[in-house]
């Protein structure tokens, strides 16, 4: 049988954070390869390291020590501006609190990405109202986020992740701020995307979402402590 492509591969990583004289060991070796196409989901008791390991994964941190490969290459020791440029181009971010930009319409959220890649306003206009459309929203696309219910904002951050159409897609508690209902059908846009491709890994607390993925991680004091796939 053919060996699946590793997209990311984590060795040995380790993230520390000092404050004042009281040292945080957030990841204590951490060593994990994700498979392309999987759905894999990450849980742990708060404080386990979750969001710290996805933080490094979406090139928004670096690590204390160790190593981490995208596509197979080495991001663990690149700069600020190496990482942004890394993170535009391969990876999508979804946060359970949306982080969308209050002022911005959905249409100009989901096309911030497309701003900093320097795309031009009627391709990047086409392209939001593409994305708003798959998560059907398409005919709010003059709306503002806070005139929108959750369930909404977090298709529209899901739209936004996928402007550059990343074949990575990281979620932190997707639907850690919805009612159970909304949070399924947030789940079904993500399991929707993993179908066509996309390797998502996402946190969660909800064992029942949980259950939709195909690998599972279990973290303890910043370690993977339980692997079931
Ligand atoms: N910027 C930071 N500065 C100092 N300590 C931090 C920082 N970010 C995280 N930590 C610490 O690192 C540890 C892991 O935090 P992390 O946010 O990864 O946990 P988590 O598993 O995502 O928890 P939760 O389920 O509550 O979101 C915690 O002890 C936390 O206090
Ligand atoms: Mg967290």
């Amino acid at each position: 049988m053919k060996d699946k492509k590793i997209v990311v591969e984590l060795s040995e990583v380790t993230k520390r954070y000092q404050i004042g004289t009281n040292v945080v060991h957030a990841l204590s070796g951490v060593s994990y390869a994700f498979e392309s196409g999987c759905f894999c989901s990450i849980q742990g008791q708060s404080g386990s390291g979750k969001s710290t390991m996805l933080n490094l994964l979406g090139c928004l941190d670096s690590p204390t020590s160790g190593s981490y490969f995208l596509n197979g290459q080495d991001v663990s020791k690149m700069d600020d501006e190496q990482l942004s440029a890394v993170r535009l181009s391969h990876i999508g971010f979804i946060f359970q609190s949306f982080h969308l930009i209050p002022q911005l319409t959905v249409s100009q959220n989901i096309q911030l990405p497309l701003s900093y890649l320097g795309w031009n306003k009627d391709k990047s206009e086409d392209r939001a109202r593409e994305l708003a459309t798959l998560v059907d929203l398409k005919d709010r696309m003059d709306h503002r986020p806070v005139e929108l219910s959750g369930g909404q904002q977090q298709r529209v951050a899901i739209a936004r992740s996928l402007a550059n159409n990343p074949k990575l897609i990281l979620a932190d508690e997707p639907t850690g701020n919805l009612d159970s209902a909304t949070g399924g059908q947030v789940m079904e846009v993500l399991l929707e995307l993993n179908r066509q491709g996309k390797t998502i890994i996402m946190v969660t607390h909800t064992s029942e979402i949980a259950a939709h993925a195909t690998s599972a991680i279990h973290m303890l004091d910043g370690k993977i402590d339980r692997i079931k796939s």
